[in-house]
């Protein structure tokens, strides 16, 4: 069933992607060819085409409309979606559409791109099968969105969100906060989570949850096509009611040298199959490092008050806003703070470089978090009503979209961190 929710998100500037908490599904591996006829919306759609929900479609942008659409098709099959852009008015749409339709095949979606906002050429082009009617100027999010919906029609599985947790620096803690927001997750929303442990060599999640499963991400990896549902399900170990575990192995009798879609079909089964999946990314910059926080949903940098974590931490989130140009930026939080003795920069600072507050400020802990470490427990297991356990609460809403992020404040930069970033 077509329907309309499409035109009003057309006329109405979309809020800013920073601001925006709307999960849009990535685009499985389709054709989509665009017949475009002004070079804003030629533009829209090459950098829809660039967004990391439409990186396995093929996408290719052409000038000329719906005419050059016809001449196209009479010779060529058609792609699994059109997307065709008219400066003209009604009657005008209707007839080339028509032409159109000798040409191309009946499982063709299209999307119209028009200069007209009118309710009778919409219903029109509905009549007709016309899947989606966007008004221009369009934003490349609505490109996307438009034909995410094309693919994932209501009775779609259920899909979930990724979240990617990774250390601005070694050791900052990020494992544990991944481990403790996933937690939260499924204990606190009731969600049910997965911890994926992609820190093959040295991850913890299996020691922190205080399990041993035989098997774990390190099967699902090395042999890819045999990945599914079915499959990764046994490799899940249960932690809680609604947290399950894909460990990695902690073994170093071989190198794990992964190409950059690696974690890809991990990945897209569980999307597929679990509400919320919680990746403990462990620091390093390499090809499927890189890929796997590009395309998660949310991203959570966890930094400690010094210097390389800020350097690190604003290098990171500059270079995922590039890549992300339609996202939410990357959220960050400040852990280990108060490390007695230890000359800290302090958060308004690190808020003024990064353009942005942190979402949560961990003070440092060493005996509890020792403990829950050497237990294999999680904060809240151990001190339930600790101001602690209550911020992984909060991350856990935060990063799961439940709660608005604070905005921007800028603060003074102390002279060191000024000098750093005046480049
Ligand atoms: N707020 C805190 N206070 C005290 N200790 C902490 C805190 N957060 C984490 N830790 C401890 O710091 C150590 C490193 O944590 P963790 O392994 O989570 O870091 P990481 O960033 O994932 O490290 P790696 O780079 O090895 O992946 C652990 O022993 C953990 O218990
Ligand atoms: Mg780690």
């Amino acid at each position: 069933m077509i329907t309309f929710h499409q035109q009003t998100a057309a006329v109405q500037p979309l809020a800013e992607p920073e601001q925006g908490e709307e999960h849009i599904v990535p685009i499985p591996r389709v054709s989509v060819q665009a017949f475009c006829e002004t070079a804003e919306t030629a533009a829209a759609v090459q950098a829809a085409a660039e967004d990391r929900r439409m990186t396995k479609a093929h996408v290719r942008v052409q000038m000329g409309g719906i005419a050059a659409a016809i001449e196209a098709y009479r010779s060529s099959p058609t792609p699994n979606v059109i997307v065709l852009e008219t400066e003209t008015r009604g009657e005008d749409i209707i007839n080339g559409l028509d032409d159109l339709s000798h040409v191309c095949d009946a499982a063709t979606r299209v999307i119209v791109i028009g200069h007209v906002n009118d309710v009778t050429v919409y219903r029109e082009l509905v009549r007709r099968g016309v899947s989606e009617y966007l008004i221009a100027p369009v934003r490349p999010l609505e490109i996307v969105r438009a034909v995410s919906l094309l693919f994932g029609a209501p009775d779609a599985k259920p899909v979930g969100r990724i979240m990617a947790v990774v250390g601005a620096k070694g050791g900052v803690g990020a494992s544990t906060i991944a481990h403790n927001i996933a937690w939260a997750v499924a204990r606190d929303l009731k969600l049910d989570a997965v911890i994926t442990d992609l820190d093959l060599a040295f991850g913890t999640a299996s020691l922190d949850f205080n399990q041993d499963p035989p098997q774990g991400i390190a099967e699902a990896v090395s042999a890819p096509e045999r990945v599914d549902t079915a499959f990764i399900d046994r490799l899940l170990s249960k932690c809680t009611d609604h947290l399950s575990l894909l460990a990695a192995p902690a073994t170093i009798d071989r190198i794990y040298d992964f190409t950059a879609e690696s974690f890809d079909p991990v990945i897209d089964v569980l999307r597929a199959s679990v509400p919320c999946v919680v990746l403990d990314v462990p620091h390093l910059w390499s090809a499927w490092s890189k890929r796997v926080l590009v395309g998660a949903d949310s991203i959570l940098i966890v930094a400690a008050p010094e210097l390389a974590s800020l350097r690190n931490a604003k290098n990171l989130i500059d270079i995922l806003k590039t890549l992300r140009p339609n996202d939410r930026r990357p959220l960050y939080c400040l852990n280990q703070v108060g490390m007695p003795k230890r000359p800290e920069i302090k958060a308004p600072d690190f808020a003024a470089a990064l353009e942005d507050e942190p979402v949560a400020i961990i003070p440092f802990e060493p005996q509890l978090f020792g403990t829950a470490a050497n237990n294999g427990q999680m904060i809240a297991e151990i001190a339930s009503s600790h101001r602690i356990a209550e911020i992984f609460r909060q991350l856990a809403q935060t990063i799961t979209g439940r709660t608005e992020t604070k905005k921007t404040r800028a603060g003074r930069l102390s002279p060191l961190i000024g000098k750093l970033f005046q480049r």
